[in-house]
């Protein structure tokens, strides 16, 4: 079992120094929409290679920055990139981003990801709000990973995702002219996309997006009692879906396509909550 407050101690003890306030919430950018950091005040950034026992990112377009943002009277943490489990990293590393949240107060946190689209009535570019995890038995994997057992701790598994976050996220869609799309993120570990028949699976198993995060990071969150919501953009229709072979500059283009229409919900969300 992995002691998380021992192992990242120091870590927390860094990051708390730095910090200029005590966030509300805290929000975790996903593959090609880290630049939504870009649209917002920033009142302090911290490198994560500053922070020792952060994990460095390996990903085009995962900065690794952290950032102290104001927005609609709200004091905002911003991950500008995560960590991967297929980056080679243990689960708990992965970890990271939702323990630093917990540890600085935070009682809401909010993820985003990039996804190939499974479900036939979804289009590239299209925002998805997730309903459900599937894909492994997320809560087993993180009890042999880390230890912890869901049915111990805080736990907000009742309410997992939110309930109210995800009516907020459905009104701020509303209020964006957006039509968001809502489904299930079936967790793939990586790093290879999945096969057509791998994906045929999914979706007759009742998945409706597949990526390769998230899924634990939300477990995590609920886990400490923490109010949780995920939204994915599907950067493509997923393998044998779509006839392109797939690739992470599909991703990054489709995400840069959309960032304003991201940028929108993300921050009416912000305004919302
Ligand atoms: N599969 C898995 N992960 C992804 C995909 C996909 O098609 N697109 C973006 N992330």
């Amino acid at each position: 079992m992995i002691d998380l407050n021992f192992k990242y101690s120091e870590l927390i003890e860094v990051l708390s120094d730095e910090a200029p306030f005590t966030p509300d919430i805290a929000l975790i950018l996903g593959s090609g929409l880290g630049d939504f950091a870009d649209r917002i005040e920033k009142l302090k950034t911290i490198s994560s290679t500053s922070l020792p026992g952060y994990p460095p990112s390996t990903i085009v377009g995962h900065e690794g920055k952290i950032h102290f943002c104001r927005y609609a009277e709200k004091n905002i943490l911003i991950f500008q990139g995560r960590i991967h489990f297929y980056e080679g990293y243990q689960l708990s590393q992965c970890l990271i981003p939702v323990f630093i949240s917990y540890k600085l107060g935070i009682k809401k946190i909010f993820l985003t990801n990039a996804a190939g689209g499974v479900n036939l009535n979804f289009n590239s570019g299209d925002l998805m709000l997730i309903t459900s995890f599937n894909g492994i038995n997320i809560k087993k994997e993180l009890t042999n990973f880390i230890g912890v057992s869901t049915i111990e701790g805080k736990n907000n598994f009742q309410n997992f995702p939110s309930v109210s976050l995800n009516n907020i996220i459905r009104k701020a869609a509303l209020e964006s002219n957006i039509s968001l799309k809502e489904g299930v993120y079936w967790f793939n570990k990586g790093p290879a996309y999945e096969t057509p028949a791998e994906i045929q699976m999914v979706g007759k198993m009742g998945g409706d997006a597949v990526g390769m995060s998230t899924a634990h990071e939300a477990v995590f969150a609920a886990y400490l009692g923490l109010e949780t919501s995920s939204v994915s953009l599907i950067t493509n229709m997923a393998a044998g879906i779509s006839p392109n072979k797939l690739s992470h500059k599909e991703v990054t283009d489709t995400a840069n396509l959309a960032k304003d229409k991201f940028e929108s919900l993300v921050k009416n969300i912000l305004k919302l909550i």
